[in-house]
Order: C-alpha cells, then sequence, then structure tokens
C-alpha cells in the first residue's frame, strides 16, 4: 500500500488533545507519525496547506435500506455518499427488509460491507426480533458476527419489560442500547409537531411528549439496568431530562443531527415532505436547547440519521409520505455553518462529537489520529462554500430539506484505511 505524507495541514484531534500545524506519515494503512515536520521518503504528498486534518467521521445512525430497497440505496451507494460527507465509519441500522434480527443478516451486511463499501461499515441489529417490541433476538450470537449496537430504531419499543430485558443482557456485553424514545400511543397518525403552525395548515400533530415520556422512562431504565443512548434528541424536555439524569448518574449518552439545529417546524409549513422527520422538526426554542446541550456536553454525538426515501415516498400527500431526510452529504457543511461559524462549538467539540465520542460510545478502536491507529483521516477546506444540490449527491436518493442553501466546509480528501477514496471533492472508487 502507498506510503502518503500529508503536510501542513491543521490537524485536530480531540482524543490526544492536539490542535496544531503538523505533518502526518501514513504506511501500511496506519498512522505512523505525527510531528512538526515529518520526513517520509518515497511517499506520495498531499499538500494540506490552509485545510483541516481530522479524523475520519463515524456516524452512529444512518439507513442503508440494504437489504429489501436497494432503490432508496445499497451499502455501495450510502458508503459512497458518506465518503464524500467525509464519514469513514458509518453504523448502519436495523429497519431494512428483512430487518437485522438475526445473525445471517448481520453476517450478510459485513459481507457486503466489506466487497463493496468504500468505507467502514458496522451493522447495528434489532433489539427485538421482527422489530415487533416482544422477543428479544440472539444477542451473543448476533454480536459474534460483528454488530456494535442494539436498536429497534425507526419503531418505538413500548414494552417497559422488554427494554428492561434488553438492558439486563446488553450489558452483559458491553454495547449500547440506542432508543428510538417515541410513544406511538402519542405519536399516532401524526406527520409533524403539535403546535399552533399544525392547527393552522391542518396536519396532524406529535407532541413533544411523545418523545419525551420516552426518555423519561428510558433514562430511568438505564440508571437500573444499564447504558441506554438516546438516539435523534429534538426536543427542548428531552435535552433537560438527560442532562437531569446523567447529573444523577445514569449511564447515558445521547446524540442529535444536523437537522435539528438547523431548522425548525417552519420547513414543513408549505408541506415540504423532504422535511418530515421522525420525531419531528420542532419550535425555536427546542432548537436552542439542542444547541445548549451540545454545548455543555449534555449531547455528546452529532449523527446523521440519514434516511434515504425515493420519489414515491416522498412526492405524495404529507399524511401520507415517509419520515426521513438524507443527511451524509450535508451533515458535516451544516455543523461547520449552524454551529462552528456563529461560534455555538468550537472546532475541537464538534469533531469531538462527530469522531471520538460516537467511537467511545459503541466502544470502536477509531475516532483518534494517534500513531497506530487506522488511518482514516479527512482533509477539509474550511473557508470553501458550496451550493446544496441534491442532483451532485452520491446517495440513491434526494429526499433533503437543505436544497439550494449555501454551506461552507468541504471535504476534499477522504482517507479510509491508507486507501485515497476521495480526492479533491470527488469520489474516485
Ligand atoms: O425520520 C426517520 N426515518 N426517523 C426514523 O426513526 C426512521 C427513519 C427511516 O428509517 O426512514
Amino acid at each position: 500500500m502507498v506510503k502518503l505524507l500529508i503536510k501542513n495541514g491543521r490537524v485536530i484531534d480531540p482524543a490526544s488533545r492536539l490542535d496544531g500545524m503538523r505533518d502526518v506519515l501514513i504506511e501500511n494503512g496506519k498512522i505512523k507519525k505525527i510531528g512538526a515536520r515529518v520526513r517520509g521518503s518515497g511517499a506520495k504528498v498531499i499538500d494540506a496547506k490552509g485545510l483541516l486534518v481530522l479524523p475520519g467521521l463515524i456516524d452512529m445512525h444512518a439507513h442503508f435500506r440494504d437489504p429489501g430497497r436497494p432503490d432508496k440505496e445499497t451499502i455501495a451507494s450510502g458508503s459512497r455518499a458518506a465518503a464524500l460527507g467525509g464519514f469513514t465509519t458509518v453504523c448502519c441500522m436495523a429497519n431494512t427488509e428483512p430487518p437485522i434480527d438475526n445473525p445471517a443478516v448481520v453476517k450478510y451486511i459485513m459481507d457486503k460491507a466489506r466487497t463493496e463499501a468504500v468505507i467502514n461499515v458496522l451493522p447495528i441489529a434489532a433489539v427485538t426480533k421482527g422489530l415487533a417490541g416482544e422477543q428479544l433476538t440472539e444477542m451473543g450470537l448476533i454480536l459474534k458476527e460483528g454488530a456494535v449496537a442494539f436498536s429497534d430504531d425507526g419503531q418505538a419499543l413500548m414494552r417497559a419489560d422488554v427494554m428492561r430485558r434488553a438492558l439486563e443482557y446488553a450489558s452483559q456485553f458491553n454495547v449500547p442500547l440506542i432508543s428510538h424514545t417515541e410513544d406511538k400511543t402519542l405519536s399516532h397518525g401524526g406527520s409533524m409537531n403539535e403546535s399552533a403552525l399544525s392547527t393552522a395548515i391542518g396536519l396532524p400533530g406529535i407532541p413533544a411528549l411523545a418523545e419525551e415520556i420516552m426518555v423519561a422512562r428510558d433514562t430511568m431504565l438505564a440508571k437500573e439496568y444499564g447504558r441506554v443512548h438516546i438516539a435523534h434528541v429534538s426536543s427542548a424536555g428531552s435535552v433537560d431530562l438527560v442532562r437531569r439524569a446523567k447529573r444523577l448518574g445514569a449511564p447515558l449518552t445521547c446524540e442529535t443531527c444536523p437537522h435539528y439545529f438547523s431548522l425548525t417546524e417552519e420547513a414543513v409549513r408549505e408541506y415540504d415532505t423532504n422535511a418530515k422527520v421522525n420525531p419531528p422538526l420542532k419550535g425555536k426554542r427546542d432548537l436552542q436547547a439542542v444547541i445548549r446541550g451540545l454545548k455543555d456536553g449534555t449531547i455528546d454525538a452529532i449523527a446523521t440519521d440519514h434516511a434515504p426515501h425515493n420519489i414515491e415516498a416522498k412526492e405524495v400527500e404529507f399524511n401520507q409520505a415517509a419520515f426521513g431526510l438524507v443527511g451524509l452529504e450535508t451533515a458535516l457543511s451544516l455543523v461547520l455553518t449552524k454551529l462552528v461559524g456563529p461560534k455555538a462549538l468550537t472546532l475541537r467539540q464538534a469533531v469531538e462529537k462527530m469522531t471520538v465520542n460516537p467511537a467511545g460510545i459503541l466502544g470502536l478502536n477509531k475516532g483518534s489520529l494517534k500513531p497506530g491507529a487506522d488511518a482514516d483521516i479527512i482533509l477539509v477546506d474550511p473557508k470553501s462554500e458550496w451550493t446544496v444540490e441534491p442532483k451532485a449527491f452520491a446517495s440513491k436518493s434526494r429526499n433533503t430539506p437543505f436544497t439550494g442553501w449555501r454551506l461552507k466546509g468541504r471535504v476534499l480528501y477522504t482517507i479510509v484505511g491508507g486507501r485515497i477514496v476521495v480526492r479533491d471533492g470527488k469520489l474516485i472508487v
């Protein structure tokens, strides 16, 4: 494998408290050396002057629709979208068709990831068979095949007793249970946030409490039975509940997604189905609370919840449309534009929430540039601006509410295990 030397870049590696001008030498797919002036005879040199050199991003929450819906996304297309967005590791959720609820499907994903993916793809398996919320999956066998966590994401796990047993099992293996917090009895039939706006535009609402009641339940269960990671936190009440439960010592982490700090429910005023997500976009107060939660460390990670859907699922009446938006190719630029630009987060905090923090939650030996680590690295031009054009996405789906947005920050290089996958902002594999 080629030797690479990345020179003159600003290297930010929160895991080793590094932020400075350094050279990075890559050999045999690993980080060999980082220093002020590194020599690498025979190495191919990449000049990173004016660029950020970061650990490859880790997305702990994406939907790749494989098996089952290759028209929406595949591991091949999803992993390419990820690479363009600066992600070198993506965890894919279990709500495929069939779901990832047994060892054979985990093996299928691991095999496909090896042959088709251009980044690292790691499966998250279902908590319950068929995501039906009743019978637990064979967690031990599933983990042996390579799953990294359990989640029924996309479906609410309504029974507290099942959640309790799942936590007891998962904690024996020290893997997190990722909770899609939604009380279906409250959300049922709704398609946007319940508010003055939902009344004004005549759409059935989902109260924020549908999320918050389950956050409350799961933080309480975590305290008694084992580690919980709360997915896609979207409301002020949820941020507050997590903050309080953490103070009480519950083994708890959580994530939010770029759409919850970039958009409010106003995005659906004109019935844009691309802004229809679950949990639904909320009000300004919620958006500000999410940003505060990111800032004070209540929210540990930023994940995409990349949820590709085709035109048939989206170009329909709002109430009929599928929930979800594609996020892999816009996430980092939204973080830079909406959080780092206005100084809500420092660059280091932002990088932390997209690299070492998700790695820590999942127990992955990734997300850092320490010598000896896998050479998963991205080079980002923080100054360059671009316009979101879904036509240019590598994803098979186009369901973004950010079309036409001017965003800051372009991923110029994505290097996965020492292999260049994106060069000058373009896929080369
Ligand atoms: O908006 C969403 N879409 N939220 C989820 O939890 C599931 C996802 C999907 O699979 O489409």
